[in-house]
């Protein structure tokens, strides 16, 4: 593993490695047990799209790693006056030991990747959201003791979290269920590679045929970072697929919720299901465990 860029280029192993490694993580720290296995390591940031969770769990993980890092906003960057990706890559490989990105294009991870020599971490694109899924699979099988078959739904757009949450939870072992509306669906290469699973995948319109006895239901905003002109269009067609506590009906009773959050209630998803759900915030809090253990595996040694 020499880059985080999206799941698919993660092995089935790698990521249970990753989950692994995680988990003792969150042992040592629980039990005080110091891993500063990244002294005199640092991390650089780049930001080009708001966060509170990416950026404070990949600070204070580098911290209680040994190591530091440093938040680069695009906007104080040369690369937002359009320095090319290229040049900021060969010039942060020489102070840095690893990038963090968030940004829009995914082709902006890859360059940085390509043209960098240093390990690349994507902290989100329009594309995909790897980091959040290694913590999304970390928490369900801390509750479900076991991915072997589970059944995990997706509710709602065809977007970055839809993306590497198909990929992700398919390579581990669950079968995944994924209800959007038509013109929402998720990219054409990860469903591509969805089909390959079979009976295992299966795309809907149908939030409630998602649903049926689901072991986990996932959802995330109508509206990512960049859509917001489009807000008002997507309400209307995300109509019906808010995950409530009538559609968490057709879930099995046991049944998790997940989201990435930032939530917005009463549109994806109702208050009343959050609340009713706080493995919400242990999948907020894996984030700093999934990614020490991929700081680890990435900058160590
Ligand atoms: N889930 C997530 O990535 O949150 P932030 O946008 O706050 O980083
Ligand atoms: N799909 C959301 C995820 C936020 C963590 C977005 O891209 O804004």
């Amino acid at each position: 593993m020499k880059h985080l860029l999206k799941m698919a280029d993660l092995s089935d192993r790698e990521i249970l490695s990753v989950l692994n490694l995680a988990d003792q993580l969150k042992y040592e720290q629980k039990h005080n047990i110091a891993h500063r296995v990244l002294e005199g390591k640092t991390l650089g940031m780049i930001f080009q799209k708001s966060s509170t969770r990416t950026r404070v769990s990949f600070e204070v993980g580098m911290y209680q790693l040994g190591g530091s890092a440093l938040f680069l906003s695009s906007a104080d960057l040369q690369i937002g006056r359009g320095e090319p990706v290229c040049d900021t890559a060969r010039v942060l490989s020489r102070y840095l030991d690893g990038i963090m990105i968030r940004t829009f294009a995914q082709s902006e991870v890859e360059d940085l990747a390509k043209y960098g020599s240093i390990p690349v971490i994507n902290g989100l694109t329009d594309y995909a959201h790897p980091c959040q899924v290694l913590a999304d699979l970390m928490t369900i099988r801390e509750h479900k003791g076991a991915f072997d078959s589970l059944k995990f739904c997706y509710v709602g757009d065809g977007n970055n979290m839809a993306n590497s949450l198909i990929v992700g939870c398919l390579k581990v072992g669950m079968s995944v269920s994924i209800a959007c509306p038509d013109g929402y669906r998720p990219d054409a290469g990860v469903l591509a590679f969805a089909e390959r699973y079979g009976d295992k995948f299966r795309l809907t319109s149908s939030p409630e045929e998602a649903a049926a006895d689901a072991d986990a239901v996932y959802t995330d905003v109508w509206a990512s970072m960049g859509q917001e002109k489009e807000a008002e269009i997507r309400r209307k067609a995300f109509k019906g697929y808010c995950v409530d506590e009538a559609l968490m009906k057709n879930a099995k009773s046991d049944a998790m919720v997940l989201h990435c959050l930032p939530a917005h209630r009463g549109e994806e998803i109702s208050a009343s299901v959050i609340e009713a759900h706080p493995e919400i915030f242990d999948e907020a809090e894996n984030r700093l465990h999934a990614q020490k253990a991929v700081l680890v595996k990435l900058l160590g040694q």
